[in-house]
């Protein structure tokens, strides 16, 4: 059976499934009216206002739509035109879609401390910044505290529009949790989305945005908003996040104690405090995207660094999905893949 370390999703385990047949019962029965008719089109009332009061901003700042690309779409459409600053490497999906719309874009490199700061403060004016600060997709890492301060300066001193996508913050197994660029900034120039995806479940499809207003539909989701609503309401978040970040933690440590013991001096890895990824590096000589092709027929797969505008020889590792002893398993074929590598032409 092929092993996917390439599957950004969660583990089925991570799902509170009963949790949630139970709140989407309870949230038809108390609010069914409201709920299954138009409605309004920034999303669930009382679910706008726990996130406003969670972010201490005011409820009309905050939009729930079906989707963070969603929203991603409706803030690329009313942003000027001018090339947009992204990370180098970034999430795949916002990357192709800022290709597709004929975007510029400005790479700024990702850093053990990510986005690297002073090389940000050298490039010219643009349309947007999107950054994910936090256990990033698709490298895992975090931006230090001292740069998101700095980040937030930047962005006040230059008016320059940031988007701060933060669907991973929640789920941290270890380390202090950092500030966001948001409440450094005051909420000026930096929009911050997140999303319930990683936290309750992505088939909700439930994602948030602060400060745009949306026409593309009438009314979004409500059934899935008002559920998201009844699990918050019933304090099922902290014990969810609780369990679900034990359940990656497990994970993760799978997979850093197999290339521990299978990849030390063939390799580079980092070691995320949380999130779904970590970022690895194989000797310069190595192609990625070429050992893919042989691990898909030793059974285990992964996502190639250039996907994400990374250089060849690196990868992305998931460890969100496959069980602890899959990833064992997974690490163990993708070393013996790496072993034995053809030489350089
Ligand atoms: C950085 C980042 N933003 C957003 C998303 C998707 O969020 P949603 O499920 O709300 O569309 C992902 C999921 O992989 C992600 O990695």
């Amino acid at each position: 059976m092929t092993i996917s370390l390439a599957r950004g999703i969660p583990a089925p385990e991570c799902l509170p499934v009963e949790e949630l047949a139970d709140c989407a019962q309870a949230a038809l029965r108390r609010d069914g009216a409201t709920i299954l008719s138009y409605g309004s089109t920034l999303g669930y009332e009382p679910l706008r206002e726990w996130i406003a009061e969670r972010h201490a901003v005011e409820p009309g700042r905050v939009i729930v739509t079906n989707g963070s690309l969603q929203v991603f779409h409706f803030l690329l459409s009313a942003l000027p035109a001018g090339p947009v600053i992204v990370e180098r490497p970034t999430y795949d999906r916002p990357r192709k879609i800022l290709l597709a719309e004929g975007r510029e874009l400005i790479e700024v490199p990702v850093d053990a401390d990510g986005l690297d700061v002073d090389e940000l403060a050298r490039v010219g004016p643009a349309a947007l910044l999107y950054t994910i600060p936090t256990f990033q997709n698709p490298t895992g890492t975090t931006l230090s505290d001292e740069r998101r301060r700095r980040l937030a300066e930047l962005a006040r001193d230059r008016s320059l529009t940031v988007l701060e996508d933060d669907p991973y913050s929640l789920v941290r197994f270890e380390g202090e949790r950092l500030p966001s660029v948001l409440e450094l900034e005051g909420g000026e120039h930096v929009l911050y989305s997140s999303s319930f995806s990683k936290t309750v479940a992505p088939g909700l499809r439930v994602g948030q945005l602060e400060g745009l207003v949306a026409s593309t539909y009438i009314t979004p989701a409500l059934l899935a908003q008002a559920t998201v609503h009844e699990f918050l309401r019933r304090g099922l978040l902290e014990p969810s996040l609780e369990r679900v970040s034990g359940l990656l933690r497990e994970r993760r440590d799978a997979m850093l104690e197999a290339l521990d013991r299978e990849l030390v001096g063939q390799a580079r890895w980092n070691r995320p405090e949380g999130g779904y990824f970590l970022w690895l590096d194989l000797p310069e000589e190595l192609d990625a995207s070429e050992l893919l092709g042989r691990a898909v027929e030793a059974g285990v797969t992964f996502v190639p660094g250039v996907d994400f505008g990374g250089p060849p020889n690196s990868m992305r590792l998931a460890f969100s999905f496959v069980s602890p002893a899959e990833i064992d398993e997974g690490v163990s074929r993708l070393a013996r893949l790496v072993a034995s590598a053809p030489a350089p032409a």
